[in-house]
């Protein structure tokens, strides 16, 4: 992120390149969310009236597409697989074990910024379900009782 005094500088900068091009949004939203990390409400209000348009067409594509973030993600992000292979071994159970553990729901980030509990799709390791990731690491054949262990690792 830019860091400049305004911290919507880029982001303005970003609108001004794009907002008399045909079909701008896009850019926008894509370019804005690599430079923030996450169109947050904020950021989504400020592309609508720059991009004169509304808060709820913004919002609209930004839920739509599954690229965009509208919450910053954590330091580490936690993926369990909840592919067949995985939910038949017991990936629900280590889904609900990291999210009683870290004290958050599933699909959201710790306060401190830390962790991002998330639930994804086939991650083509089903030879080791049930698996989980943190960040790139894979951890296969989990238990809920190594969760917290696994997570040890990763804090600060
Ligand atoms: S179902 Fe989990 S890795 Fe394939």
């Amino acid at each position: 992120m830019c860091d400049c005094q305004n911290a919507y500088a880029e982001l303005d900068a970003i609108i001004l390149r794009h907002k008399d091009e045909p079909g701008g949004l896009m850019p926008v939203m894509q370019e804005a969310q690599n430079a923030y990390g996450a169109l947050t409400m904020d950021i989504q209000q400020r592309i609508a009236d720059g991009m004169g348009t509304t808060l709820s067409e913004v919002y609209g594509v930004a839920t739509f597409y599954a690229q965009f973030a509208l919450e910053k993600k954590g330091k580490h992000v936690i993926s369990v697989c909840m592919g067949t292979a995985c939910y038949v071994k017991g990936a629900q159970a280590v889904l609900d074990k990291l999210a009683e553990y870290l004290e958050i729901p599933v699909g959201s980030t710790t306060s401190d910024g830390q962790f991002t509990l998330q639930a994804t799709r086939c991650l083509g390791a089903c030879g080791l379900a049930p698996v989980m990731t943190v960040n790139d690491e894979v951890f296969g054949r989990v238990t809920p009782d190594q969760v917290a262990g696994i997570l040890d690792k990763f804090q600060d």
